[in-house]
């Protein structure tokens, strides 16, 4: 099974931005950890972070017949970007929309997601855990996929 885990726009700053909204904790350790688990799982996990939308964009159409499931936090793109939305459908690769922060607790510009409607599943709200929960539903269900 290989996983790629895209992480979007000012999630770089992780552990200095708005401790208050999205914890001390820093995408590297985030990464790590989760590097971590994929290799227990026996799972290839590939990492990437853009504030650029091409790039995420270009960085989705590299994975086509490469992954069998992105988890993707895309940060404000989930609420803006059609051109994420399109890589993703076009890219056919089944995705897991997540966050740290429960969105729809937030502004409403925050509610509107063009990505939920086609995920595999949504994790919104339980900081780095989100992570690891949307980890573990995607290997789930990809396994379960697997055995049938
Ligand atoms: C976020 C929520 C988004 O609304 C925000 O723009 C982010 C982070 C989260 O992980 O909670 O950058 O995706």
């Amino acid at each position: 099974m290989h996983l790629l885990l895209i992480n979007g726009p000012n999630l770089n700053l992780l552990g200095q931005r708005e401790p208050s909204i999205y914890g001390s904790i820093t995408l590297d350790s985030i990464e790590l950890a989760l590097e971590e688990k994929a290799k227990e799982a026996g799972v290839k996990l590939d990492c990437f972070q853009s504030n650029c939308e091409g790039a995420l964009v270009d960085r989705i159409h590299q994975a086509i017949g490469k992954v069998d499931a992105i988890l993707i936090n895309a940060g404000a793109y989930t609420h803006t970007s059609v051109a994420l939305r399109d890589a993703l459908l076009g890219a056919g690769i089944p995705y897991v929309e997540l966050h740290l922060s429960n969105t729809y607790s937030r502004e409403e510009f925050r509610h509107n997601s063009f990505l939920s409607d086609r995920a595999v599943g949504v994790v919104s709200g339980f900081g780095v855990m989100s992570y690891h929960l949307a980890f573990e539903g995607i290997v789930d269900y990809l396994s379960e996929d697997e055995g049938t």
